[in-house]
């Protein structure tokens, strides 16, 4: 089934993880961050909407469906001044409209089914010249095979069946600009990175979260048993001391106007 976003045992699934400098490394050439309004839809437990503070966002919006998610987010970041959350959809956050420079969409797009209706919001909410940022993986990021740095490629392997629902949920990268460009957007760009997710300091500590099904929707497919044994199959190819956990992820950026 599914992942639940509403259900409050799923609150902190996003929480308690940092983005890493892999990450700022990238975006920080793509776009200026200091000074500007942000708006971070589908913020979950609000990584990023924390890190566009660190690069020196005036204001940052986190944007979720999800009122426990948000709860959890507030609760970790919504101290820092600038930083708001508030719930809304992505085709549709009531926030007033050119209200952003930047608009920030990080692991949403593949759990929307209408992209264009996500576009068109973003669209809303851009003031001319604005920048809308797109991190997700497409298929060709999910089908990256499995190693120890990027364990994640052997969910696949393990479990086959996953891909099915993984090249189902995935947009493909020309899909994406088609909708972008449709929506008026322009300077479209597009580029693949790897990102630091988490280094955990040994293998037990990365399997907890495997075993709590932690920020990875993927693993909500999989029953109890199932997840028991991926457990086991990824002990036996990961090494017992520190896993330093890496993605490839597509970033999108588009202009307004
Ligand atoms: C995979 S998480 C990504 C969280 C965060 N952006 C990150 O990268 O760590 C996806 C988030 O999108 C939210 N979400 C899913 N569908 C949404 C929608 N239609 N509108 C707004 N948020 C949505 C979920 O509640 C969840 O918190």
């Amino acid at each position: 089934v599914p992942i639940d976003f509403q259900a409050p045992r799923n609150a902190r699934t996003y929480s308690d993880r940092d983005a890493d400098d892999t990450w700022s490394s990238v975006v920080e050439p793509l776009v200026r961050a200091e000074g500007s309004s942000v708006v971070d839809i589908g913020c979950g437990g609000g990584t990023y909407t924390r890190a566009w503070h660190d690069l020196g966002a005036a204001t940052v919006t986190g944007v979720d469906s999800s009122a426990s998610i948000l709860g959890a987010a507030r609760e970790s970041h919504g101290q820092h001044p600038g930083v708001s959350f508030r719930q809304g959809d992505a085709t549709n956050t009531g926030l007033p409209a050119a209200c952003a420079d930047i608009v920030w969409e990080r692991a949403l797009v593949h759990h929307v089914p209408n992209l264009a209706a996500v576009a068109a919001e973003a669209w809303r909410l851009l003031r001319p010249g604005g920048t809308y940022l797109i991190q997700d993986r497409t298929a060709d990021d999910v089908l990256v095979p499995g190693s120890e740095e990027h364990p994640r490629g052997w969910f696949f392997e393990a479990f086959p069946r996953l891909l099915t629902t993984e090249t189902g949920r995935r947009p493909g990268s020309a899909e994406l600009m088609s909708v972008l460009a449709g929506q008026g957007f322009t300077g479209l760009h597009t580029l693949q990175f790897w990102e630091t997710r988490r280094i955990h300091r040994d293998r037990e500590d990365y399997l907890a979260e495997i075993r709590n099904r932690t920020g990875r929707s993927i693993l909500h497919e999989l029953s109890d048993s199932e997840i028991k044994e991926l457990v086991e199959y990824l002990a036996e190819r990961l090494p017992t001391g520190p896993v330093k956990e890496r993605d490839r992820w597509t970033l999108w950026r588009a202009i307004h106007g």
